[in-house]
């Protein structure tokens, strides 16, 4: 369990909100004293997608898509770019968690420290988002702000390296630098690479499930993409808000997502259930998938314990899941004092 717990700190930051547009992550975990986990994991995500990862342990980026294998071979500087990066930085890690340790008064021997960098693009409006963010021990510790090009501490343990951070203008000038300008382009390149991939859209299965007769019903939806889903529960056709539990879009190892909503019906008599309907919509898609509430295509633990998804099973499902997106990663990145640089603009 606590192995779990460290897991899902790992990717706090990575599956904290909900990507619309078009979006490039570099994604660094960095620990230590955690054993049989990698001292850093890098993961790089096209919207959200897989596409690359590197680890202290193979410590060669490897691509996660046919498609980021293509653009890699077409790009053979990038590739130089990943490697360079992925092996540098192994050091650097571990002398920041050490200054932070110092710096935070953590006890203690188990650390972890996150970056989370990366840009969104609105493929419609041209708008360029970017970000830098720095968490340590699964809480924000420095955020870059791109328009003044300083960094925000919300803690006040942080301000000493704000004080420290906000200095080093040429520093801060390369991260805008690539923030705005490196950072869309390489979107764009592998959305061009990985459209077909990255465009299509998959319909979920969707069922209900239930524990036990007393406990709520789980409209459950799995395969689907992209993550731009709603589920809900109607009751003769209005939707519900009250004793309906949604739950959060999850990611399935085979790059789909899943979700569930609950819905209590501890006060609703039997002849009412089949005015309920739970709805599944997903973004470009008009039409809904509906699944009307009825007794007789409820799966229950007692019935198929092998399909049912009870909440062990959820946890260590999802356990697993984040392993695989969050433990293996390409290492894009070095330590903040170098950044993340094309190979042959680099000036260090
Ligand atoms: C941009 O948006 C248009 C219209 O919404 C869509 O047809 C096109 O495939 C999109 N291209 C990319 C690269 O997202
Ligand atoms: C860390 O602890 C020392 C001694 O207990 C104290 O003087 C210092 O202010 C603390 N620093 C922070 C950032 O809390
Ligand atoms: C369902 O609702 C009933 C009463 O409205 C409540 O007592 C019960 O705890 C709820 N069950 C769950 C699992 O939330």
């Amino acid at each position: 369990m606590k192995r779990l717990i460290l897991l899902l700190l790992f990717c706090h930051l990575a599956f904290a909100g909900k990507i619309v547009k078009h979006s490039l992550t570099f994604f660094l975990t960095a620990s230590s004293g955690v054993k049989n986990i990698p001292d850093y994991v890098v993961v790089v995500l096209v919207d959200e997608v897989l596409v690359g990862q590197c680890d202290s342990v193979r410590k060669i980026p490897e691509t996660r898509q046919d498609w980021a294998q293509k653009m890699i071979d077409d790009y053979p500087q990038h590739l130089q770019m990943y490697i360079q990066n992925c092996l540098s930085s192994q050091h650097e890690n571990k002398a920041h968690i050490n200054m932070l340790k110092k710096q935070l008064n953590k006890t203690g021997d188990v650390h972890i420290f996150q970056r989370m960098t990366g840009c969104e693009w609105d493929n419609e409006t041209g708008e360029i988002n970017g970000f830098v963010q720095f968490s340590y021990d699964g809480e924000d510790f420095l955020v870059f702000d791109l328009k003044t090009l300083t960094w925000i501490a919300p803690k006040p343990q942080a301000v000493i390296t704000k004080h420290q951070w906000d200095r080093d203008r040429p520093e801060n000038e390369w991260w805008k630098y690539f923030l705005t300008h490196r950072c869309p382009e390489l979107v764009k390149i592998y959305l061009d690479y990985g459209k077909s991939f990255l465009m299509r859209t998959e319909l979920p299965l969707v069922s209900l499930l239930q524990k036990t007769p007393s406990s709520p019903v789980s409209c459950f939806a799995t395969g689907f993409y992209p993550d731009r889903a709603e589920m809900l529960w109607r009751k003769d056709g209005e939707e519900l808000h009250e004793n309906v539990e949604l739950g959060e879009i999850l990611p399935n190892h085979d790059g789909s997502f899943q979700m569930s909503v609950d819905l209590n019906l501890s006060s609703v008599t039997p002849e009412e259930w089949r005015r309920y309907e739970c709805v599944f919509q997903i973004s470009g898609v008009k039409d809904d998938i509906i699944t009307k509430l009825d007794k007789d295509v409820i799966k229950t633990n007692c019935v198929s314990p092998s399909e049912f998804p009870a909440s062990p099973v959820i946890g260590g499902v999802v356990g697993l899941l984040l392993l695989a997106v969050c433990i293996t990663g390409v290492f894009i990145w070095r330590t903040r004092n170098n950044g993340f640089r094309p190979a042959n603009s680099s000036d260090s």
